[in-house]
């Protein structure tokens, strides 16, 4: 990876998402408690704010919650009365986020639910939740064309679905059969494609993460 992407990477970072207390804080607390280092960018997590407002979200599902560093970005792109519902099949995660997510004083706004997210979505649906103004998909890659199928259904007309990790380095172009996340990914962008109810784009990003990309659509 050509070093100037990463120098970019921090160039933007420091112009358009500078850190805060309450993001920096989120970072260290999950490397101390031993989370992988996936979050989202600082860039990309105003991204997912800037997105947000755009839809005027108040009703926002995010499949993947890690250390809730993703969550704070979507958490503050709410109006106080609006909700944020993060997915995570780890007890851990889901700890060290909500721990975060109170820190950052968003814990009125968001609910953090533990499970599979393939058993958490239809109880979601069972409770008879409004429909989302926009989901965010960022869990484990092979469920991403499921993922999708719930997000088309939970998400209002004119609402969004993002979805993180889609170029994988562009290993997506031919996966290797062991890359599960590289076919996961393929798999998905080729199901997002073809969904007649959707207008959809994938970009491929470079920085700090590497090579990858975001899917990016808008329902119908
Ligand atoms: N959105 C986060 C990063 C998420 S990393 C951020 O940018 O800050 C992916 C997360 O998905 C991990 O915490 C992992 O435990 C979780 N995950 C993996 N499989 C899952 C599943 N089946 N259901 C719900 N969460 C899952
Ligand atoms: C990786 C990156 C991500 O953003 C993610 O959600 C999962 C995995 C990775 O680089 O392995
Ligand atoms: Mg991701």
């Amino acid at each position: 990876m050509d070093p100037v992407f990463e120098k970019v990477d921090a160039y933007l970072d420091e112009l358009f998402a500078p850190p805060d207390e309450a993001l920096q804080s989120a970072l260290k607390a999950a490397a101390e408690a031993g989370l992988p280092r996936i979050q989202v960018s600082p860039v990309q997590g105003k991204l997912l704010y800037v997105l947000a407002r755009l839809v005027s979200a108040r009703r926002i599902l995010e499949i993947g919650t890690l250390g809730g560093y993703s969550a704070i970005w979507l958490g503050r792109a709410l109006d106080p009365d609006g909700r944020l519902v993060t997915l995570e099949v780890s007890e851990e995660h889901a700890a060290v986020a909500r721990d975060n997510l109170s820190a950052a004083g968003l814990s009125d706004r968001v609910e953090v639910i533990v499970g599979p997210a393939l058993a958490s979505l239809p109880a979601l649906e069972a409770r008879g939740e409004d429909p989302f103004d926009m989901v965010f998909i960022d869990a484990d890659k092979p469920g991403y064309s499921e993922y999708l199928r719930w997000a088309v259904r939970l998400t209002r007309s004119g609402g969004l679905i993002v979805a993180d990790n889609v170029i994988r380095g562009g290993r997506i172009l031919a996966p290797d059969p062991g890359d599960e996340a590289a076919s996961g990914a393929r798999d998905f962008n080729a199901a997002l494609a073809a969904e007649p109810d959707l207008d959809s784009v994938v970009l491929q990003l470079v920085g700090r993460k590497g090579h990858d990309g975001i899917a990016i659509a808008r329902v119908r």
